[in-house]
């Protein structure tokens, strides 16, 4: 109930350490990790801690609007980066490497924001040969890490860094909740030091009883039991998604199935109006977000961003019925 380390409850540090060596090869200590009021105060944080006005920090094209606007505020010169069907473009990540001197890149490899697509091996590797021969760090955020549904999980980029320049940023929000504000960056211990004496300035712990409460349940294997439950109902809603998209949109849209994550990323085979498109459905009690957002240069990306996960099958297939009729 007192004052205690700005890095965060040391029985969740300990407890997130353990989650982190044990299933998602990462091999830290509970005081290289930094507990954050969710992952965007976590990238909050490294941005300032890492950058330097004018440095340039790749991003994905495609990608996540919000850590955009974080990289802008710590000043940095972004530079954006296709994303495919297997992932961020690599050659265009060396182009660059190779024309300018990269600080950071930012990426979600696991499930892609938005398109959810899970970066392929070979790319992963490269990923990380480029970031030792151009010296730049990694931002890796891993944000709904237990939703993969192939029987293999690909392992984090940080998993292969051995005290290389990651930085390592996940989140509770959809393993439990967005609600409940945790999230956690790891990396070096004085970059770590660095981030938490920054977050100090502005907020000198985090929630201590609930950081505690939750612990208590990591440490009891609730929340691993929690993560196996969520992790079946989200495979039958994620199986469901396709023999819906099937059923009722197979000759309006183009998709991928998606290894993971917790959305479909669906193509309009003809030219859509986004805006509209997502009013009409909001009038309807459709809730999407604009899709084009998430495009760097705010161009149509004529595109949708289907989540699964909060809905039940008839629920689905409403909304799917919705969309097939205002299309
Ligand atoms: C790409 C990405 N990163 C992180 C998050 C989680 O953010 P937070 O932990 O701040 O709730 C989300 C949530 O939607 C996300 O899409």
């Amino acid at each position: 109930m007192g004052y205690s380390s700005e890095l965060g409850n040391e029985l969740l540090r300990e407890n997130i350490a353990h989650m982190l060596s044990q299933y998602r090869g990462i091999p830290v200590q509970a005081d290289e990790i930094l507990i954050t009021r969710g992952s965007q105060m976590a990238l909050y944080l490294t941005a300032l801690s890492l950058i330097q006005p004018g440095d340039v920090v790749l991003i994905e094209n495609p990608g996540y609007a919000p850590a955009w606007q974080v990289l802008r505020q710590a000043g940095a010169q972004l530079i954006p980066i296709p994303v495919d069907d297997e992932g961020i473009q690599i050659e265009a990540v060396e182009s660059v490497c190779r024309r300018t001197s990269v600080k950071a890149l930012l990426t979600t490899p696991q499930h892609q924001f938005p398109t959810t697509v899970t970066l392929k091996a070979d790319r992963r590797m490269a990923l990380l040969e480029l970031s030792h021969q151009y010296g730049f760090t990694i931002i890796e955020d891993d944000y709904d890490h237990e939703f993969h549904y192939g029987t293999k999980v690909p392992l984090p980029l940080a998993s292969f860094a051995h005290g290389g320049p990651i930085l390592y940023i996940s989140s509770l929000s959809k393993l439990i909740a967005p609600a409940v504000r945790i999230g956690f960056v790891t990396g070096p211990p004085a970059f770590i030091q660095a981030a938490a004496t920054l977050r100090s300035i502005i907020d000198r712990q985090g929630d201590n009883v609930l950081e505690q409460a939750v612990a208590e349940l990591m440490q009891a294997g609730e929340i691993q039991k929690h993560a196996r439950r969520a992790l079946n109902v989200y495979r039958q809603r994620h199986a469901q998604t396709h023999q819906f998209l099937q059923q009722y949109l197979a000759d309006a849209v183009t998709y991928r199935v998606p290894e993971g994550g917790l959305a479909y990323w669906i193509r309009f085979n003809q030219s859509r109006n986004i805006p509209e498109l997502t009013k009409q459905l909001q009038q309807q009690g459709v809730s999407v977000i604009d899709t084009d957002a998430f495009s760097y240069e705010g161009a149509g990306l004529n595109a949708l961003r289907i989540g699964f996960a909060s809905l039940t099958s008839p629920e689905m297939e409403q909304v799917l019925q919705v969309l097939q009729k205002t299309l």
